[in-house]
């Protein structure tokens, strides 16, 4: 089975349905890419996938022995986040809390896990900074880090990319490829970065409310959908 199977999922708030009865799959290897207009609904979507937003119907579907602990999760950014009084290390760290089941402490295995990943994203020397000081791109790779430690399998990005200098998105986009092709890791990631996604993705979901096209890319790039969508998008 898939790693994750949504059938027709419909999201509400305050009875309001935001996203209508989106079926689509993710499978291992995959790289999916979630895209859409503003208040399309992509992040209500991965909030639901993630368990922390209730569908008001359908079926959501973790497969292969995915557990809801092992995902690793990056959420949109807001104004606030960005804010948030804790060093850099602390911020990696609270991606084990996951993991620590009957533990009051984080574990050795942990605290390496830590230390791996801000190496490999080149933040170990920012250890004991202040999250707050950080650039945004910089604050991206905290929280990639942190989604890291959450998990080795998969990874649930919500719009990396946005709001970093062009060239700090490009470098987010290689780290991201790298745990995708060299770890072996499945990627689902919402970017507003259209021309971005198509460099990258296996797969699309184009929201909009509702489900207006899933599959592999090359068959999006056909379709009627993203002709009016893209538009004279160069690409
Ligand atoms: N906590 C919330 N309470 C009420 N409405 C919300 C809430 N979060 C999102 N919405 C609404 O749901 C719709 C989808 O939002 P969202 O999933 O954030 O879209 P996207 O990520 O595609 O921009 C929007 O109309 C938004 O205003
Ligand atoms: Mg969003």
């Amino acid at each position: 089975m898939s790693l994750i199977r949504c059938d027709d999922v419909s999201f509400s708030y305050t009875g309001k349905t935001v996203v209508s009865k989106v079926s689509f799959e993710v499978n291992q290897g995959d790289y999916l890419c979630i895209i859409g207009e503003n208040g399309a609904g992509k992040s209500t979507l991965i909030k639901g996938i993630l368990h922390l937003k209730k569908s008001s119907s359908g079926k959501i579907e973790y497969g292969d022995g995915l557990l809801a602990n092992e995902i690793g999760y990056l959420p949109q950014q807001t104004i606030s986040q960005k804010d948030f009084p804790a060093n850099v290390k602390e911020v990696v760290m609270s991606g084990c809390l996951n993991k620590l089941k009957n533990h009051l402490f984080y574990t050795k295995e942990c605290k390496e896990k830590v230390q791996e990943n801000m190496e490999l994203l080149g933040i170990a020397d920012l250890s004991k900074k202040s999250y707050r000081e950080l650039s945004g791109g910089q604050q991206q790779r905290v929280l990639l880090a942190r989604a890291l430690c959450a998990s080795s399998k998969i990874l649930l990005l919500d719009e990396p990319v946005t709001g970093l200098d062009p060239i700090i998105g490009v470098h987010m986009y290689e780290l991201i490829r790298m745990f995708h092709d060299k770890k072996n890791m499945t990627i689902v990631m919402v970017t507003h970065d259209i021309p971005g996604a198509l460099n990258e993705a296996s797969h699309i979901l184009h929201l909009n409310g509702e489900q207006k096209f899933f599959g592999l890319k090359e068959d999006y790039l056909k379709s009627e959908v993203s002709t009016n969508f893209l538009g004279g998008l160069a690409i």
